[in-house]
């Protein structure tokens, strides 16, 4: 019997209005409305079979609730992020305590910064963008962290959007499909040599956010809204779940910023 996937996820709480990546021209976050769409979300992730671990709200931390930047879970190794922004770097200690505690841990240290939305997981290699967020150094700390695992790190610019994950995101094979990976991007990132060997759904300019889902198994987690690649993603076999987050894509946060897998 397979295990279930363990996911980590942080409810919003007060402060997610002063969260970073906000637009003046936006209506603010209605925080009881973020609260109603975390616990969709929480529904969902069990709705695909995980095994949901709430951590606590984190008061006075706008943006801990995107825990997916905060840390990354190997098989034997967990590896903290170091935050670019200054108002996120004490999530890292935040997310210390509930680390499975079986796995060895990495930080990564100064004056690299690195946040795990901006690195995607093909295969045996893992694929740094370099953002606003996340630079070279943090590139380099993570290929020494993960090379004793025969994994790789490449780089890849990002020239859009908060974090490579924004708009570049892996679904894994389909089900009943065959072993290539089907990837979710986004124009921009569609043409890459690294997707050569991939199903490439490209996500449409007017849908771009909806680049920023989750595959679990044969079901993939969408934001509500975006219908043309929703279809496009359940027309590969896949079980779509659309879930409602229009208060945390204020703050530039889709569903894999807020879930970290275990
Ligand atoms: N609002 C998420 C971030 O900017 O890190």
């Amino acid at each position: 019997m397979t295990a279930m996937r363990q996911v980590f996820i942080r409810p919003p709480e007060e402060s997610l209005q002063d969260a970073l990546g906000q637009q003046p021209h936006q209506a603010p976050i209605d925080i009881a409305l973020a609260r109603s769409q975390h616990r969709l979300l929480a529904a969902g992730l069990a709705a695909a079979g995980c095994a949901v671990h709430q951590l606590p709200a984190a008061a006075g931390h706008p943006d801990a609730c995107f825990v997916q930047d905060i840390a990354l879970l190997l098989p034997g190794l967990a590896l903290l992020a170091r935050p670019a922004e200054p108002s996120r770097q004490a999530e890292v200690a935040l997310f210390r305590p509930f680390l499975p505690p079986e796995l060895a841990v990495t930080a990564i240290e100064a004056p690299a910064t690195l946040e795990w939305g901006d690195v995607l997981r093909l295969g045996d290699t893992f694929y740094v963008g370099l953002s606003a967020r996340s630079n070279e150094a943090g590139a380099s700390q993570l290929a020494a962290a993960v090379q004793p695992l025969g994994l790789a790190v490449e780089l890849l610019p990002v020239p859009r959007g908060l974090h490579l994950l924004s708009g570049l995101n892996s679904l894994g094979p389909a089900p009943a499909g065959d072993d290539r990976p089907v990837v979710v991007a986004w124009p921009d990132y569609a043409g890459l040599p690294l997707l050569a060997g991939c199903h490439v759904i490209v996500v449409p300019p007017e849908e771009a956010p909806a680049a920023n889902c989750l595959a679990l198994g044969d079901t993939v987690l969408v934001p509500a809204g975006y219908p043309r690649t929703a279809a496009q993603i359940w027309q590969r076999g896949f079980r779509v779940l659309s879930l409602p987050l229009s208060e945390f894509a204020k703050a530039d946060g889709g569903v894999t910023c807020l879930c970290v897998l275990g």
